[in-house]
Order: structure tokens, then C-alpha cells, then sequence
């Protein structure tokens, strides 16, 4: 019955979907060929906006949920959201919805809406590559690509080895409806804190680089991040970083979690084991700096990462660390004698890192909920979120406080085609960037 009521609602937006896009088809054309700033003065705007189809099914179109309002931090609407969200659950496609969807490619990048947007020259320009690491919700993976999309980027897309076969088919359907979305070549079966985590970005990274896109930035993104900038704007921002990278670095002992690293580790049936005191060094007394798993790394950081012989070596440390993948790029970014390209030589303690905002327990606001520590967004949060400096939030999940995700999801897509200035001015005075 649930089943039946969810392919009628995806056929009924599939064909409204095809008899709408033919009319607005030829306005997306013109669209692609102009300015921003020109798109918005004509008044097509409006009639594209409509069309999103994650939200067209949603209860928030339904009972006319006012996302501006509640981003406003309208206490009515808030309420009104929250009581929503209580009684009516989320309209979620699964795998077999997309394997279906995927069939005809034309319709399924049509229904969707992914040749709506209109690309300036500038962002042409300048492509980025990302990666997108997931294992489950294939809705809430779609959505994410939706929202990064633009034909001239790259995406690899990596899904757990061991995550089932229908997400595993959903994914490559939807990888083979465009020239710029692939499936990894080899895939891992992710263990959490384990290498496989930083391996799956690695292999990313070795398919991206083999292609011939002059792409300029690489992202990692696992799939419960959602932008907090459109395209444009990440464009503007990657171009002051003028090749340095956004990497986190801590190096304060007590804050590094030592004994992850001051001890070998060996993952033996299920579990991390110590093993004793660390005898192996890093290559050229580099020493260890913790950050994040998650980063913005530039074209020849990349490159040097796969290629270069002191890359590999601390590579090779990291094999008995727990949680490599906290570990290693920051010790490269944050090490002189490692020479990496894009590094920053200061105190990395000292510097913003802009990659991605989560809300951490004890010192952020949540009106979401913390879990292992880190808030999973509600709508409550949204008005801070959209005035972030950085790039992504983290994170959502799709059936807890699932208006946050739509509401996000319809904020930037208008900001899209809003004709508002982007002000760099602050990108512009950061301590790591490379001067122009
Ligand atoms: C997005 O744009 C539509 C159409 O102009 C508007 O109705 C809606 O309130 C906007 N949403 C947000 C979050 O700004
Ligand atoms: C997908 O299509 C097949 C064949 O048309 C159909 O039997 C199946 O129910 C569809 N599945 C979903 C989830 O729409
Ligand atoms: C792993 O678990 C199995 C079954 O519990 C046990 O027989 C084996 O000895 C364990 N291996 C190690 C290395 O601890
Ligand atoms: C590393 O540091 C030690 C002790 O400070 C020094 O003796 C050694 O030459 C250094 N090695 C390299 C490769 O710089």
C-alpha cells in the first residue's frame, strides 16, 4: 500500500515533471547561456523554483511549510514545522525508486532538475571534484549530488563494499546518467576509525586525477554534509585560496588524542588492539598533527598526495594509528619538511578552518540532537547555519528533523539564481591563503 501510494506519487511527478520541463526547457537554455544577474531579472525564477523533486512529495509542500520563515527564525513556523514533523514522516525514494528512475537518463536529469542551473563562465572555469563517501540513503546521497551538481565538476562516488547490492545499483544508475558522476574503481569495505575511512577518499582522489578535467579543487564529503554555498560561491572562495589548502590542524597534546598514536595498533576481529609503544617515525621528523577526516585540497596537494614518495611514507605511519584519517592530512598540510603543496607554515591552531561546520556538544548551539557529540542539525538551526562562513554543514539525517534538510536544500537552490553580490572580503584577509 505504502509502496503502491510512493511509485503513483513518483510517476505523478515524472509526468508533470515531463510535460513542464518541455515548456521550460528552452528557458533553461537561455538560462545556461547567460549571467546570473540577467537570469534574475527576467522572471523565470519563480517558475524553476517550483520544481524540486525531493520536496515537490514532501509534507512541507504539502501543509505550505514557510522555509524563509522558519530560516527567519519565525517561532510560529517553527512550531508549526516541529508539530509536522511529529505526526507526518518524511517522503523518502529508496534504491529500488532510483533504479526504476534511471532507466531513461533524459527523463531521470529532467524530473530531477539537474539541467536547471544556470553556470556562469566563471564557475566553468573553474571546476571542482568531490568525493562522496556513503553506505545508506540513497535519497539523502541524490540530494547532495543534486545540490553540488554542475556539468563541468567531477564526481566519484563510494559506497561501502559490504552496503547492499540494490544501493550498490541504485548509485551506479544514477552514475551512468552523466558523462561527470562515476562509481570508484576500487571500493572498501569501510571500518569506522579505520584506514579503509582514508582509503576510499585515496582512491577517489587516484580516479579523479587520471581524468582529463582541468578540475582545480578537490572535496571530500561524506554523504550526511549539505552545502552551505552554492557553486558560485564556492568558486569565489577556492579562487582566494589561489592553490592554498583548507585542512585542519591541532596540535595542543592534550587535544591530539596521543594514545591513538604514541601506541601501534592492530584491528583484529572487529576491535582496535594496542600493541605496544610506537618505534616507527614519520619520514624526515615530521611530526604528527591531528585534524579532520573532511578537507579542501588543492589540485597539486592531490597530486603530490598520490605521487610523492614522502606522501607515502606517511601514509605508511599511518597504518597502525586509529582513525588515520584525523591524522594524515593534516600532518601533511602542517609540516614544512614534508613539503606539500598548498601548506600553511604558521600555527595551524590559529588559523579558521572553513571545510565544514559541525556543532560540537559543550561549546556550539543545538536544536537539533548531539549524537557520539555531534549535533544532528533541526530546523531551529538553520537561521545560524545559513550565515556561516564555511563551505558545508554537518549533519543531517534524513528522518530526524527532515524539514531541516528540505529547508537548507530550498534556500540554496534560490540562492542559486538570487542575483545578490557574494562578498569574499572576509575569504580575502584568511591567514592560510596563498596571496594573489
Ligand atoms: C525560495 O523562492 C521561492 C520563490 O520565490 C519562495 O517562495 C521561497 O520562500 C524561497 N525560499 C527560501 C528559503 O528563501
Ligand atoms: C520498478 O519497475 C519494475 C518494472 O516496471 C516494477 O515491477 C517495480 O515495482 C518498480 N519498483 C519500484 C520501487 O518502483
Ligand atoms: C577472533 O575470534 C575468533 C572467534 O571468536 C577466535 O577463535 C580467534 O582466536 C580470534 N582471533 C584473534 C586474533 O584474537
Ligand atoms: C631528525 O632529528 C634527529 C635528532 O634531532 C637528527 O639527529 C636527525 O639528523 C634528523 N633527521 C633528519 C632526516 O632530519
Amino acid at each position: 500500500m505504502k509502496r503502491r501510494g510512493l511509485v503513483k506519487q513518483l510517476l505523478l511527478f515524472c509526468l508533470v515533471g515531463f510535460v513542464v520541463t518541455s515548456v521550460y526547457n528552452s528557458i533553461v537554455s537561455q538560462v545556461n547561456e547567460l549571467n546570473v544577474e540577467e537570469v534574475t531579472a527576467k522572471s523565470t525564477t519563480k517558475r524553476i523554483l517550483n520544481f524540486i523533486p525531493s520536496t515537490r512529495t514532501s509534507p512541507k509542500n504539502k501543509f505550505k511549510i514557510n522555509c524563509r520563515k522558519i530560516i527567519e527564525k519565525d517561532k510560529d513556523e517553527i512550531d508549526r514545522a516541529t508539530a509536522l514533523m511529529r505526526v507526518s514522516p518524511p517522503s523518502r525514494l529508496q534504491n529500488g525508486d532510483y533504479i526504476n528512475a534511471t532507466q531513461d537518463c533524459v527523463h531521470f536529469r529532467k524530473s530531477f532538475r539537474y539541467d536547471n542551473y544556470p553556470v556562469t563562465n566563471e564557475e566553468r572555469e573553474f571546476p571542482i571534484a568531490y568525493s562522496i563517501i556513503t553506505y545508506q540513503d540513497v535519497d539523502q546521497t541524490e540530494r547532495l549530488l543534486r545540490a553540488i551538481y554542475r556539468p563541468q565538476n567531477l564526481y566519484c562516488i563510494h559506497a561501502d563494499a559490504s552496503s547492499p547490492d540494490s544501493l550498490h545499483r541504485a548509485l551506479a544508475g544514477i552514475a551512468d546518467c552523466f558523462g561527470n558522476v562515476f562509481i570508484v574503481s576500487k571500493k572498501e569495505d569501510i571500518i569506522y576509525n579505520h584506514m579503509s575511512r582514508l582509503k576510499a577518499d585515496l582512491n577517489c582522489m587516484s580516479d579523479i586525477l587520471s581524468m582529463p578535467q582541468k578540475w582545480k579543487y578537490f572535496i571530500n564529503l561524506p554523504h550526511q554534509q549539505f552545502p552551505l554555498k552554492t557553486n558560485l560561491e564556492l568558486v569565489k572562495i577556492l579562487k582566494t585560496y589561489n592553490g592554498a589548502n583548507d585542512i585542519e590542524g591541532i596540535i595542543t597534546h592534550g587535544r591530539m588524542m596521543p594514545s591513538r598514536f604514541e601506541f601501534s595498533h592492530k584491528y583484529v576481529n572487529g576491535s582496535w588492539k594496542r600493541i605496544g609503544k610506537r618505534t616507527s617515525k614519520l619520514p624526515l621528523n615530521a611530526t604528527i598533527v591531528k585534524g579532520s577526516a573532511y578537507g579542501v585540497f588543492s589540485r597539486e596537494f592531490v597530486q603530490y598526495t598520490i605521487t610523492d614518495k614522502r606522501a607515502k611514507d606517511v601514509l605508511k605511519f599511518m597504518e597502525d594509528v586509529k582513525s588515520p584519517d584525523e591524522y594524515y592530512w593534516a600532518t601533511l598540510n602542517h609540516n614544512e619538511v614534508l613539503k606539500a603543496p598548498g601548506r600553511y607554515s604558521g600555527n595551524p591552531e590559529k588559523k579558521p578552518w572553513l571545510a565544514v561546520y559541525a556543532s560540537w556538544g559543550g561549546r556550539d548551539r543545538c536544536h537539533g540532537k548531539y549524537v557520539r557529540g555531534v549535533c544532528i542539525f533541526g530546523v531551529g538551526d538553520l537561521n545560524e547555519l545559513v550565515s556561516k562562513k564555511e563551505l558545508f554543514a554537518n549533519k543531517f539525517y534524513p528522518d530526524f528533523q527532515y524539514l531541516a534538510l528540505d529547508c537548507l536544500e530550498e534556500y540554496i537552490y534560490n540562492k542559486t539564481f538570487s542575483h545578490l553580490p557574494f562578498e569574499t572580503f572576509y575569504y580575502k584577509q584568511l591567514p592560510f591563503i596563498r596571496k594573489q
